[in-house]
């Protein structure tokens, strides 16, 4: 498929419709060759990327209650256990991260996110070049220290999102997209 016309046809399908099969682990290895592909300015490497499928992601899910359960200590039985739902809703989760380097004399913490963002998109777009589809989210977890603290992640670092992958259990119809027109300007 032309390049173009793959990143043309990329959209994100809801986790809850994401089947097996999804990638392996060696052919998420081959996928990632895209992400040391993107934007990253004095080549600090922040992307990180964590495999968990199988039974590590009730782990995942375990830590997602524990975190709602002290951050929303008022919250019921029914929400605790959505939060442990969203971990499980695809065969695999990848956690992306940027490692941050701080106090960068050139390169501010905000461009390493953006290098990592970039890297993630690359992947995005080679899962679906592979056939396979996936969709980022985040929401409150990304954000909480209950939630980094156990991946791995140091306080500083900035976890991007969880990419969802695996196969969608229907086809969905092509998105209507924005314009480009309306989004930009000749100076
Ligand atoms: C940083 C970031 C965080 C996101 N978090 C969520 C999320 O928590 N839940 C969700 O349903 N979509 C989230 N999205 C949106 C989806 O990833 C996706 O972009 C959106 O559903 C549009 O689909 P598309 O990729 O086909 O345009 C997020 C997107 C970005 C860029």
């Amino acid at each position: 498929m032309d390049a173009m016309e793959c990143m043309l046809g990329r959209q994100s399908t809801p986790a809850a419709l994401l089947a097996e099969p999804a990638p392996n682990d060696d052919e998420i290895l081959t996928l990632l060759e895209t992400a040391m592909r993107a934007p990253d300015h004095g080549a600090l490497q922040p992307w990180r990327f964590l495999i968990i499928r199988d039974g590590r992601r009730h782990d995942l899910g375990e830590i997602f209650a524990a975190a709602l359960a002290r951050r929303e200590p008022d919250s019921g039985p029914d929400e605790i256990e959505k939060a442990r739902g969203k971990a499980t809703r695809a065969p695999l989760v990848l956690a992306v991260w940027a490692e941050i380097v701080e106090n960068h004399p050139k390169v501010p913490a905000i461009e390493q996110v953006v290098a990592t963002a970039a890297a993630l998109q690359n992947l995005l777009n080679a899962l679906h070049a592979r056939g396979y589809n996936a969709i980022l989210v985040t929401g409150a977890p990304c954000y909480d220290e209950n939630v980094k603290a156990p991946l791995g992640l140091a306080p500083k670092d900035v976890l991007v999102g969880f990419i969802h992958i695996g196969t969608a259990r229907d086809g969905a119809a092509p998105k209507k997209r924005p314009n480009p027109a309306e989004f930009l300007q000749i100076w």
